[in-house]
């Protein structure tokens, strides 16, 4: 005891720890003698903070040692997982409770306004400018994936980037994405001739939620087609959970030697970009951007071309995907907020966040629409386009801190005790929040059905989601990919029949022919009219897949199921009248767990009756016809 005790005064001496510091928490203090010099300085840190309870329930030194040293193991990631450590945490939280039991408003004093930004429109000139001008830039690009959520509102088994994004190829998310920047990376090369490295890069932040999943469904898919070289993951850490305004941490119920903890939000993507050196990396390879994206939006890659055209256009610094917005839809706002004190930004207000504002600060009416039909303010979709060279420097002086928020469910008005733990949240897209006014923030506001239709809901809450406002389920989602592709099609003059209303899982879509093609095969709008020639027609009830960049569709008159796959060196050349059984869409029923979850989460499944399949594997010109 003597000599454990000796060691503990040279322990507290060597981290300048003097006097009675544990002394009001008897508990810790009889436990120190087993403690390292790391961890001794985290329990002063604990103390200091007012976390006392944490200790409460030690018992003697030789009962649950492990259990004591294991405890101190999350109290360091913690401490080190969190900018300026877990003191500032339990600050930052004690303010911003403070803050939220006085009821102030973030916005006070700030007046909102449109911000300037470029609103394309599919298929015409200005829009096909864009699209060429991305393309040319993608590969000075750095894709960023934020894929750490839990998806607790779609309640899926597995993590959602594994989802299929449609049935009818069966392609997952993940999938998609690499196929798409795989696409991109190719096409920017030849346009630029190869001037530029011809590797994309692509970050994607995981979570202990997600992150060895994430890896399994990469490594056992060949990465899909990346080099893994190309890829990078970077975990993020949870925070710590609060029990009180006075920001004590929570305990587990589960296990006393546990802090709880819950996630951070997507805004911990700058932070983990900085502190991995992996920004520095991309600008040492001459690159210009980072577009940053989410999990479950099938649609985005049909935007993505155009917008960073109009951020090397218009040279922003930051540019965020938009769509039009009705009044009080419950998607943020992207607005303008000026300071009397001179502060200005451009950032994303919450739908519920907005009108109150608005109201406050003269407009009567508050979030209306204007005669437009829409909002003035777009609806923020939550993908940035950030521009490398600035970003660096201000995440220098950030060290990629966002600001936080935290939403407390009280139990009553005195706003005194919660109903369960809280915590510190942060969003990505709240990045802009620092920047000087000379920052050029802007927006591409694009079509919704082409640009975005994320799969967020369970079957049951999609179904109670009032009529004409977005169903946001992996129906809706995959529904909106064949939608989308018909659109594009009818744009060069395919005859497209008007889709059918049907019920899936509670919830009324449309169901538009199944057409579904590749990245390879058309990337932009230029690509698919240079692909597609003559007179084509496509019945509602049938289904196209098209696969291989040099596949040509040309006087087709499609009635049931053509699906085209052919190699890169092949030119391969469909018409003709194409009439089989095709493939049916038959219902599902979400409770019957006899069908695998991805099925029966969308309501339906495909019954491949009769096809008319081409598979092309060697090089040549080839023309077929039935
Ligand atoms: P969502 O708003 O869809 O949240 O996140 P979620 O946590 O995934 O799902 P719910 O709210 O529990 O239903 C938007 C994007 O941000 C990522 C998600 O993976 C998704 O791509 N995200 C969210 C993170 O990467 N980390 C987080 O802590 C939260």
């Amino acid at each position: 005891m003597a000599s454990e005790l000796g060691s503990t005064t040279e322990k507290l001496s060597q981290l300048g720890i003097n006097g009675d510091w544990a002394a009001s928490t008897p508990n810790l203090q009889k436990n120190l003698g087993i403690l390292s010099s790391h961890q001794i300085a985290l329990a002063k840190l604990l103390l200091d903070m007012g976390q006392t309870h944490l200790f409460e329930h030690w018992p003697e030194p030789g009962i649950d040692d492990e259990e004591k040293k294991s405890f101190f193991d999350q109290v360091s990631r913690l401490n080190a997982s969190y900018p300026r450590g877990l003191g500032a945490y339990i600050q930052n939280a004690r303010r911003l409770l403070a803050d939220s039991k006085a009821g102030k408003n973030p916005f006070d004093g700030f007046t909102p306004s449109v911000p300037s930004g470029e609103v394309l429109k599919f298929g015409d000139d200005n829009f096909a400018k864009f699209e060429e001008a991305g393309v040319r830039e993608s590969c000075k690009a750095a894709f960023v994936l934020v894929a750490g959520g839990l998806g607790e509102r779609l309640g899926y088994n597995g993590i959602k980037v594994a989802l299929p994004s449609e049935s009818t190829t069966g392609t997952c998310f993940l999938q998609h994405y690499i196929e798409s920047i795989l696409a991109l990376q190719e096409a920017s090369c030849k346009l630029t001739e190869g001037q530029s490295q011809t590797e994309v890069p692509l970050a994607i932040m995981t979570s202990d939620d997600t992150h060895s999943r994430t890896l399994e469904l990469l490594e056992s898919n060949a990465y899909f087609g990346m080099k893994p070289s190309q890829v990078k993951l970077l975990k993020q850490e949870k925070v710590a959970c609060l029990d009180d305004n006075d920001g004590r941490l929570a305990v587990d119920a589960k296990n006393k030697y546990r802090i709880q903890t819950k996630p951070h939000g997507h805004g911990d993507v700058h932070a983990l970009l900085y502190s991995s050196g992996l920004l520095n990396v991309w600008h040492d390879a001459g690159l210009k951007w980072v577009l940053f994206f989410q999990d479950t939006n099938g649609l985005l890659f049909n935007a993505i071309p155009a917008a960073l055209g109009v951020s090397s256009s218009k040279q922003y610094h930051v540019n965020s995907l938009a769509v039009p917005r009705k009044a009080k839809e419950s998607i943020g706002g992207i607005t303008k907020l000026t300071h009397a004190d001179g502060r200005m930004m451009v950032i994303n207000v919450e739908y519920n966040q907005l009108d109150p504002l608005l109201r406050a600060t003269g407009y009567a009416d508050g979030d209306a629409n204007c005669e437009t039909g829409y909002s003035p303010f777009p609806g923020n979709i939550n993908q940035l386009i950030l521009e490398l060279d600035p970003y660096i420097k201000e995440l220098k002086k950030t060290g990629g801190a966002i600001e936080e928020f935290v939403n407390p469910k009280y139990k009553d008005s005195s706003k005194t005790s919660f109903k369960s733990s809280t915590r510190l949240e942060c969003m990505m897209q709240d990045y802009p929040k620092t920047l000087p006014p000379s920052a050029r923030v802007g927006f591409t506001v694009m079509d919704k059905w082409l640009a975005y239709a994320p799969v967020k809901n369970n079957p049951e809450d999609a179904a109670r989601v009032p009529k004409g406002n977005p169903n946001h389920s992996a129906t809706s989602g995959e529904m909106a990919i064949y939608r989308a592709h018909s659109l594009i099609l009818r744009k060069v003059g395919v005859q497209i029949d008007d889709p059918v209303l049907q019920v899936f899982n509670g919830q009324e879509v449309e169901v538009w022919s199944r057409i579904v093609w590749k990245p390879k095969w058309a990337l932009t709008f230029a690509d698919v009219k240079n692909k597609i020639g003559g007179s084509c027609s496509i019945s509602q009830r049938s289904t196209m897949v098209l696969n291989g960049p040099n596949v040509f569709i040309e006087d087709l008159s499609l009635d049931g199921a053509l699906i085209v796959n052919s190699v890169e060196d092949a030119e391969v050349k469909v018409g003709g009248p194409v009439q089989n059984k095709g493939w049916v869409l038959e219902q599902v029923d979400y409770k019957d767990a006899s069908v695998p979850e991805e099925i029966r989460t969308r309501g339906f499944k495909i019954n491949k009756i009769e096809q008319w399949e081409l598979n092309y594997t060697k090089p040549g010109s080839v023309s077929f016809k039935p």
